[in-house]
């Protein structure tokens, strides 16, 4: 099963898209154009996010000598009557007009200030569909809450500017469809600035949900396919992939949706039910003690408002939710297939420690060699963090 060892060249984005021509407008405003580079993970939880400009001189968005961070947003949107000033994530945005052929306004808080707003919110989690009908929204949302917009942007007035995008996306959805939706917008604007919305027509390409744990993966393995295990908070995705060529490429995908880290919390909820702590945990409260929770030579600790340990709690809600949920199925499904093929388990459930100690004791036990399960540093992130690969910036910045 082994093949021999890949080369470790960066790939260029530019070379994936040879024969797409650029839009006219990118064309017109040659060769100060500076080019966002915008990787976007609109999931149900969290909008993951990282942007850097590569134009003619090579020059990175942010510190040279760092990379470009990957940015966390949470998946909520608040439509509001007036822009509110000083909030992260708040935009005004254009995307139809009116009778009289004027631009109709509309005005929105992405992210977790949306609950500021004193109006009802929508979390992307609340329906099936959100992520895609609100995909215009979340990625907007993640283009207004870049710390330096307005440098990023060209143009001379210092009111009216334009910026010039190359989105790429990692969805379920199709990816022409997203492109449709976001092309409808023509102008946000952020702090008292209009930006024109310019998308290359090299963007939108599409990638797989997960697509970056799949580089991260092909980098390491040497087989010829392996799969990935993606556990979200609506899904636990078990992805299989070619890894013949430069880039891994994917032959199957099951989402067992319902197997995420939602259906999780409300195990955590009903096992908590029956103590007296659950007296004092809001939903909100129960997930950050979840996320903080530990794994120590006491076993699982997960801390309630007063203090006390519910680890056990915690505990119990794993192992119902890994027996009487769709994320039964998955593990059935990875057990047999991760027995003679190397698996990348990722997604933020592996970033929950208690989570990620239960789910590979239960894979193990199914005789799965431990060497072919592997967990990447950021297992939340590592989706979107290495798609950069796609890019030269690297070999590009000076
Ligand atoms: N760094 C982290 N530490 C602890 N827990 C985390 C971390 N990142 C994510 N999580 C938890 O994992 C859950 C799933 O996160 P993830 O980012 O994979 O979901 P998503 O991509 O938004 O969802 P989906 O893929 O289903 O659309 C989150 O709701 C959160 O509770
Ligand atoms: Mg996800």
């Amino acid at each position: 099963m082994s093949r021999p060892q890949k080369q470790q060249t960066p790939l260029s984005a530019n070379a994936l898209n040879t024969n797409e021509p650029e839009t006219i407008s990118e064309k017109a405003s040659m060769p100060s154009k500076k080019v966002i580079h915008l990787m976007l993970d609109a999931g149900r939880s969290s909008i993951k996010y990282q942007a850097f400009v590569n134009n003619e001189t090579g020059t990175t968005y942010f510190d040279k000598a760092q990379q470009p961070p990957v940015m966390k947003t949470e998946s909520l949107v608040c439509c509001v009557p007036s822009v509110p000033f000083g909030e992260l994530g708040a935009f005004s945005l254009s995307r139809a007009k009116d009778e009289n052929n004027k631009d109709v306004v509309e005005h929105w808080v992405v992210g977790s200030s949306a609950r500021l707003q004193g109006k009802e919110y929508i979390a992307m989690s609340d329906s099936e569909n959100y992520k895609v009908d609100y995909f215009p929204v979340l990625a907007l949302g993640a283009i207004a809450s870049l710390p330096n917009l307005l440098e990023l942007s060209t143009g001379t007035s210092d009111k009216r500017r334009t910026l010039h995008i190359r989105l790429s996306t990692l969805s379920l959805a199709s990816p022409l469809s997203l492109k449709k939706a976001i092309e409808q917008c023509k102008w946000i604007a952020v702090d008292g600035v209009r930006y024109r919305l310019c998308f290359s027509k090299q963007g939108f390409l599409g990638f797989p949900e997960g697509y970056g744990a799949s580089l991260w993966a092909s980098e390491r393995f040497d087989d010829k396919q392996f799969h990935t295990f993606d556990i979200g908070y609506g899904t636990a995705t078990i992805s299989e992939y070619s890894n013949l060529g430069k880039l891994p490429k994917r032959v199957t995908c099951s989402p067992n949706g319902g197997g995420g880290v939602a259906t999780l919390i409300k195990e955590f909820s009903l096992a908590l039910s029956h103590t007296d702590s659950s007296k004092m945990i809001r939903p909100s409260q129960l997930r950050e003690i979840l996320e903080t929770a530990t794994v120590g030579d006491a076993g699982i600790s997960a801390i309630a408002p007063d203090g006390e340990n519910i680890g056990a709690e915690l505990e119990n809600a794993i192992h119902s939710w890994m027996k009487d949920s769709p994320l039964a199925y998955a593990l059935d499904d990875i057990s047999v297939k991760a027995r003679r093929s190397k698996v990348a388990l990722c997604g933020g459930a592996f970033a929950i420690a208690p989570v990620q100690m239960l789910v590979k004791e239960r894979l193990l036990k199914a005789s799965i060699p431990e060497s072919n399960l592997l967990i990447p540093e950021n297992p939340g992130t590592v989706a979107l963090s290495e798609m950069k690969k796609l890019y030269e910036w690297r070999n590009d910045r000076c």
